[in-house]
């Protein structure tokens, strides 16, 4: 018998189409969010589901009386989103999408650092509202990356791509921290034996840690009063890795230099003092955006789904 999927959010037209040719599948094309309560039952209603690093998969919706649903299959390599001990304990399997977003993610690193150290969305912000009165020598500086230092926390996959094109492209020099020893690269990186340290040299620090429990609030205030007057912060991982807050006064007080910002701690909701300070740049959560990744993303949710319902090991199963 045909498995009986929920796609909790639209995707890209081929994924869909490949869902439709494997599974009974009830889409969302109108693509509004799940609410809780819509999410258990969709556990209820379905076999699998493939949901989306925003849909909140809580003890209580895995709980649900009449729970069907043996599969998530997470639209996404972060899984933060689901509380995994209770898929474990609920005996529900739960898969990701690591790899395929690891280009994708590592440029838009790469495309924060020269906003935020070129002052590009400010400068823009500017332009667009008329006030640009012509090319004067002194205005608009920002810092050349050549020869700067860049901090990696947390070298997997992003960490390393992000360091590569900084390093091989950009000149930069890398250090890095990260939990387990990793490496050789196929470029020049020194590890550093702490976050603190790395934050504490690099001109430019960016964050490759996953979110979650572990890791919440893991770039204290502390950390971030060790970063130079000078030095940029960059976040493409998960907004709640970093104390927000604390994060938020650095800039307004002109503590450390900028960020740029691709998720926030509560996404959609971004603190509205940053919306107010120059020098940061705010990305609506776009680093897999591209339609090839997010192509490729849904196409390896599809295959863990595939491989589940038809007995085959699963190619990235977390849980
Ligand atoms: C992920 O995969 O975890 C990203 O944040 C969503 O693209």
């Amino acid at each position: 018998m045909t498995a009986t999927i929920v796609v909790t959010r639209k995707l890209p037209d081929a994924v869909e189409a490949r869902l439709r040719e494997n599974f009974s599948v009830m889409l969302n094309p109108e693509d509004a969010p799940f609410t809780p309560a819509r999410l258990a039952g969709a556990l209820r209603e379905a076999d699998g589901v493939l949901c989306a690093v925003n849909d909140i998969v809580t003890p209580e919706v895995l709980g649900a009386e009449g729970r069907r649903a043996a599969i998530l299959a997470n639209f996404g390599v972060g899984v933060n989103n689901i509380d995994l001990a209770a898929a474990k304990a609920a005996g529900v399997i739960v898969t990701n999408t690591p790899g395929v977003l690891t280009d994708a993610t590592a440029d838009l690193a790469l495309a924060l650092i020269l906003a935020s150290t070129r002052r590009m969305s400010e400068t823009e912000a500017l332009l667009r509202r008329g006030e640009w009165d012509g090319f004067r020598p002194t205005a608009w500086l920002g810092t050349g990356l050549q020869g700067k230092t860049l901090g990696i926390v947390g070298m997997g996959r992003i960490g390393q791509a992000t360091a590569r094109r900084a390093c091989l492209g950009f000149g930069m020099k890398v250090i890095y921290f990260n939990r387990s020893p990793v490496g050789p690269f196929d470029f020049p990186a020194e590890a550093r034996d702490g976050i603190e340290p790395v934050m504490a040299e690099a001109d430019v620090v960016s964050l490759h840690i996953p979110g979650g429990v572990e890791n919440r609030g893991r770039i204290s205030a502390a950390l971030i009063a060790a970063m130079k007057p000078t030095a940029y912060l960059v976040n493409t991982a998960r907004g709640d890795v970093i104390d927000e807050p604390a994060l938020v006064a650095a800039l307004a007080a002109g503590r450390i230099a900028g960020a740029g910002l691709d998720v926030f701690a509560e996404e959609p909701k971004v603190p509205p003092a940053l919306l107010d300070i120059p020098g940061v740049t705010l990305l609506p959560h776009i680093g897999s955006a591209t339609l090839e990744t997010r192509t490729a993303m849904g196409m390896l949710a599809a295959d863990n789904l595939i491989a589940h319902f038809s007995g085959q090991p699963l190619p990235s199963r977390v849980v």
